[in-house]
C-alpha cells in the first residue's frame, strides 16, 4: 500500500532580501542637493542612487537615514516603534495645529486621545459621514462650480480641494457651518499649511519651538516671518470659528447632531472624563489639516491616471453605471465598487498623498547592520517604497489589477510595501473615512463627467507636506 502524499498549498514566492544598506557618497549628496531646486520631489527622490533599501547620509552629527524598503520601515514603525519619536518637522505643524493626534508628542496624552478619537471612525459612525460626503458632492455637481479658463481648462486640483473641504466641514460640523465659514476655513488652513511648509525649509536655520534663530541669515528669516505672521492671523481666524462652534454646541444639545464635533464632545474616557475645550479645538484643526488636502490630492492624481489609461477608466465607468444604476451611492456601495477602489489605491501607490514622513531616534538602534545613534533623522520614503522594483512588477505602470480582491500579484508582497496611510500605532486614524470618501466621490463624479488632461499639459509635482501637482491639474471636463 502506498503512503498517501500530503499536498501542501502553493507557497508564497519568497522575496529576495533587500540589497544591503549603504552610505551616500559626497558626490551623490551634491547631486541630490543640486536637484532639490527642480521642485519635483518624485524626480529628486528617484535620483537617490542604487537599489539599497536604506541609504544614509552623514555630514555632521547623527545621520539622516532614507528608508525605501518595508522591512526597514517595519523596524522603525512597528517592531521597535518605542524607540522612534515623531520627526522634528512635526513640531512646526504642532505650533499651528496644537496637540491633536497628528502632532502630539506627549505619549500618555496621545494614547488617551487615540483611545477617545479612534471609535469616532468606526463603521457605525461612517454611515452618517457617507451621507455628508454624497450631499456635498451632489451640490458640487449640481452647481457646476468648477471654473474653466479661456481654453476650456479646469484646474481639477483646485476643484478637488474645494470639494473635499466642503466634505470635511460637513463631516465635522454638520449643517452648523455655512458656505462663508467653510470658505474662511479653507483659506486660513491653506495659509497655515503653506507657512508650515515654508518653515520646514528653514528648520535648519532657526529653532522651531522657541522661534529663535540658530543661524543669522536675515533674508531667509524675513521671508519666514512673513509667512509666520500670516499664519498667526489665519490661526486666530480659525480659532474664532472653531471655538465659536464648540461653545455653540455646549450651550445647546450635543446628542442629536451626527457629526464629528458632536462625537468629540460626547467622547468619554474610562473614568468618565471628557476632552477639554482646547483639545477638542486641536483635534478639529487636525482633522481639517490632515483630512482635506490629502484626499483632494489622492483624487487629483486618480483623475490624471484615468485620463492616461482609457481602458481602466472605461471599466470604472461600466462598474459605476452597473452598480449604482444612476442613483446616489450609499455607505454600503463603497464596498460594491472594487474596481473604483482598486483604481484609487493604485493612484495612491504611484502618487502617495503623503510621499514621505519622518521620525527621530530616541535612543540607539541598529537597522540591517547600520548603527542608528540617538537623534538620527529617519525619512520613511513612501513614494520610493511604492515604486520599488523589488516589490512591484512594472512599478511605473498604472495597473489597478494589483489591488483587486484575490490578486495573485499581491501574494508574498510585504504588507508595508503599500503604506499610503503609514503604519504602526501612529497609522492614519482617518484611513477608513478617506478610502470611503475617495470611492464615493470618484463614483459620483464618474457617473456624470469625464475628465481629460489638456493636450500638451506637462504635470510636475510639488510637495507642500502633501504631494500635489505643482501648477494645478488642467483638465477638460465633459458631461458623459
Ligand atoms: C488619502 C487621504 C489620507 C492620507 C494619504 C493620509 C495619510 C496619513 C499618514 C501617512 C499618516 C501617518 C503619519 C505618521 O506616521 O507620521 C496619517 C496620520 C493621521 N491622519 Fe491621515 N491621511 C489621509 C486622510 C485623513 C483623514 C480624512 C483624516 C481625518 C478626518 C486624517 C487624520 C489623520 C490623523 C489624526 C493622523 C494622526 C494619527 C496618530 O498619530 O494617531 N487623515 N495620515
Amino acid at each position: 500500500m502506498s503512503t498517501p502524499q500530503t499536498v501542501s498549498p502553493p507557497s508564497a514566492p519568497t522575496l529576495a532580501p533587500p540589497p544591503a544598506p549603504r552610505k551616500l557618497r559626497r558626490r551623490e549628496v551634491a547631486n541630490l542637493i543640486a536637484h532639490l531646486g527642480e521642485k519635483d520631489l518624485l524626480r529628486t527622490f528617484s535620483r537617490l542612487p542604487g537599489d539599497a533599501g536604506l541609504l544614509y547620509l552623514k555630514v555632521a552629527g547623527p545621520p539622516v537615514v532614507f528608508i525605501r524598503d518595508p522591512e526597514h520601515a517595519r523596524q522603525v514603525l512597528v517592531t521597535n516603534q518605542d524607540n522612534y519619536l515623531k520627526g522634528n518637522d512635526y513640531k512646526i505643524l504642532a505650533v499651528l495645529l496644537g496637540r491633536g493626534l497628528l502632532t502630539n508628542f506627549d505619549l500618555p496624552l496621545w494614547q488617551r486621545q487615540r483611545k477617545l478619537v479612534q471609535p469616532l471612525f468606526a463603521k457605525r459612525h461612517l454611515a452618517p459621514m457617507a451621507t455628508h460626503m454624497t450631499a456635498a458632492t451632489e451640490s458640487w455637481l449640481d452647481s457646476g462650480a468648477w471654473q474653466a479658463d479661456r481654453d476650456g481648462a479646469v484646474d481639477v486640483n483646485a476643484a478637488m480641494m474645494a470639494l473635499t473641504l466642503d466634505v470635511v466641514c460637513r463631516a465635522l460640523f454638520g449643517t452648523t457651518a455655512d458656505a462663508a465659514t467653510t470658505k474662511t476655513v479653507g483659506r486660513s488652513m491653506d495659509t497655515l499649511l503653506t507657512a508650515a511648509q515654508k518653515n520646514l525649509s528653514f528648520s535648519s536655520v532657526y529653532d522651531v519651538v522657541s522661534q529663535a534663530p540658530k543661524v543669522k541669515y536675515d533674508s531667509l528669516l524675513t521671508l519666514r516671518r512673513v509667512h509666520w505672521n500670516r499664519a498667526q492671523k489665519a490661526k486666530a481666524a480659525l480659532d474664532e470659528i472653531v471655538y465659536g462652534l464648540i461653545d455653540g454646541r455646549q450651550r445647546g444639545s450635543v446628542d442629536d447632531a451626527d457629526d464629528l464635533l458632536a462625537l468629540l464632545l460626547a467622547a468619554r474616557d474610562d473614568d468618565g472624563s471628557s476632552m477639554d475645550r482646547e483639545l477638542v479645538r486641536d483635534e478639529v484643526m487636525t482633522f481639517l489639516g490632515a483630512g482635506h488636502e490629502t484626499t483632494a490630492n489622492a483624487l487629483t492624481w486618480l483623475w490624471l491616471c484615468l485620463s492616461r489609461n482609457p481602458a481602466a477608466r472605461r471599466r470604472m465607468e461600466e462598474e459605476v453605471d452597473e452598480v449604482l444604476q444612476g442613483r446616489v451611492p450609499t455607505f454600503e456601495d463603497a464596498d460594491r465598487l472594487p474596481w473604483t477602489s482598486a483604481c484609487l489605491q493604485e493612484a495612491m501607490r504611484l502618487y502617495p498623498p503623503v510621499p514621505a514622513f519622518t521620525r527621530v531616534a530616541g535612543g540607539p538602534d541598529e537597522i540591517d547592520g547600520v548603527k542608528i545613534p540617538r537623534g538620527s533623522d529617519i525619512i520613511i520614503a513612501t513614494s520610493l517604497m511604492h515604486r520599488n522594483p523589488r516589490l512591484w512588477e512594472n512599478p511605473e505602470g498604472f495597473d489597478p489589477e494589483r489591488f483587486m480582491p484575490g490578486a495573485s500579484s499581491a501574494v508574498g508582497r510585504p504588507r508595508l510595501a503599500f503604506m499610503p496611510f503609514g503604519a504602526g500605532r501612529r497609522i492614519c486614524v482617518g484611513q477608513g473615512f478617506a478610502l470611503m470618501e475617495g470611492v464615493l466621490l470618484a463614483s459620483m463624479i464618474t457617473q456624470r463627467l469625464r475628465l481629460d488632461l489638456m493636450p500638451g499639459a506637462v504635470i510636475r509635482n510639488d510637495v507642500a507636506i502633501t504631494l500635489r501637482p505643482r501648477d494645478g491639474m488642467p483638465m477638460q471636463i465633459t458631461p458623459r
